[in-house]
Order: C-alpha cells, then structure tokens, then sequence
C-alpha cells in the first residue's frame, strides 16, 4: 500500500502477538506497548536528516554525524496515544509533545475534539502523530486536520494497527502524511473495531473495562 510502511521487525510481530492476546494483564499490555512505541520510533525517524559535527574521541577528531533536521514534536492521541508516547520518547529525548483530545462517539463514529494543546512554532517541526489504532481513519484524520490548522507542514503518522478501510480513507484526506504500522488486519466489525485487533486499546492500556 502506497505510504504505509508495515513494521515487520521480528520483536515488533512478537510483542504485537503478546498484546494481542486477550488474558494479556493490563501490566503486561501497557509495558508492551511503551517498548513496541520505542521499536516503531526507530524506523519512522529512519530517513531524518544527519549533518556532520567536529567531535574530539580519546584517540582522534573527526566529523560525526548528529541530527540535523527540523526538531520533532510527539502528538499524543488521548488516551491511547499515552501509551505509545513514553517508548518514543526514550528514543527522541528532546522531543516536544501535543496532545490531541479525541474521542469517539460510540453511536456516530464520529470524534469530538475535548483538548488540543501544541508546542509553539510547530510549522517548523516534524510532527509524528501517535495513535495506535487507526480503525476507521476519523480520529487521525481529524488530529491531523487540526494540527494542519494551527501550522504543521510535515507530518508521519505512527500506529500500532491498522484497518485497511482505515488507511484508505486516511490516505484520501490526507495523502502527504505517511503511516507506520506493525500490522494491517482484515477489516473493521459493524462497531469500528480493528478485526482480529486487540480490542480496545485504552481500556486495555488502563484496565478501564
Ligand atoms: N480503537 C480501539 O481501541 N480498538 C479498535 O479496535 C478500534 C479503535
């Protein structure tokens, strides 16, 4: 599928497997996920920009290569996106963080905005948005309509899994933001639920059901 990168990496597919599970604890899941969203990090920053820099070792100078790029903000989807965030922050320590307060109307589908906090001068900053389920595609879509709004130019979408209705009706909104993903699954149930997925992630990263 054309800007959907799968993250096959082997102790992704083993982890994912692991959450999938239904007796997972609530313990196991959350920690799972936070090591999952440090894995994901890895290869959705894999094409950020490297300038060399002048670094003295021990034995001799020489030029290295640091990163270069625009700086890079983290927008959290609530609640979910939380569990994801923490992961991909060991890895972009510097990272700023947004968070985006969405929610789905369980009758609709539809997502109501509750929250939307952004750093200052996000036009000149990556945005990785993190949601980790992409289901029917109008959470992101939204987040990243909202985010477009207040300036982000370049945006990467980070998931967990994916619906392939999902995917497609967010790449129609919003064709210049890629996604990664550990997985595509078969389809969406009558009540937006990633199949065979993992249920929900929020109350599974909570222990909220
Ligand atoms: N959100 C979830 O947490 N799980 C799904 O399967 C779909 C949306």
């Amino acid at each position: 599928m054309q800007g959907v990168t799968v993250v096959d990496h082997p102790l992704v597919q083993h982890k994912l497997t692991l959450m999938r599970r239904k007796d997972t604890s609530t313990k196991s899941f959350r920690e799972l996920l936070r090591e999952i969203g440090g894995l994901i990090c890895y290869e959705v920053t894999r094409d950020l920009p490297l300038g060399d820099i002048e670094v003295e070792t021990p034995l001799a100078t020489i030029r290295s290569p640091v990163l270069s790029g625009k700086k890079l903000v983290l927008a959290a989807i609530l609640r979910s996106g939380m569990g994801m965030l923490d992961g991909m922050l060991e890895m972009v320590p510097a990272a700023r963080v947004a968070h985006v307060g969405l929610y789905r109307d369980p009758e609709t589908l539809e997502c109501v905005e509750y929250y939307f906090k952004v750093p200052a001068g996000i036009a000149d900053r990556e945005v990785i948005v993190v949601d980790p389920m992409l289901a029917t595609g109008n959470t992101a879509i939204a987040a990243v309509d909202r985010l477009k709004e207040v300036g982000a130019r370049s945006i990467r979408l980070a998931c967990l899994l994916a619906a392939p209705e999902g995917v497609a009706k967010f790449r129609g909104y919003h064709p210049d933001v890629a996604i990664w993903t550990a997985s595509i699954d078969s389809h969406l149930n009558d009540h937006g639920y990633i199949v065979p997925g993992l249920g929900d992630a929020g109350d599974r990263l909570y222990g909220t059901k």
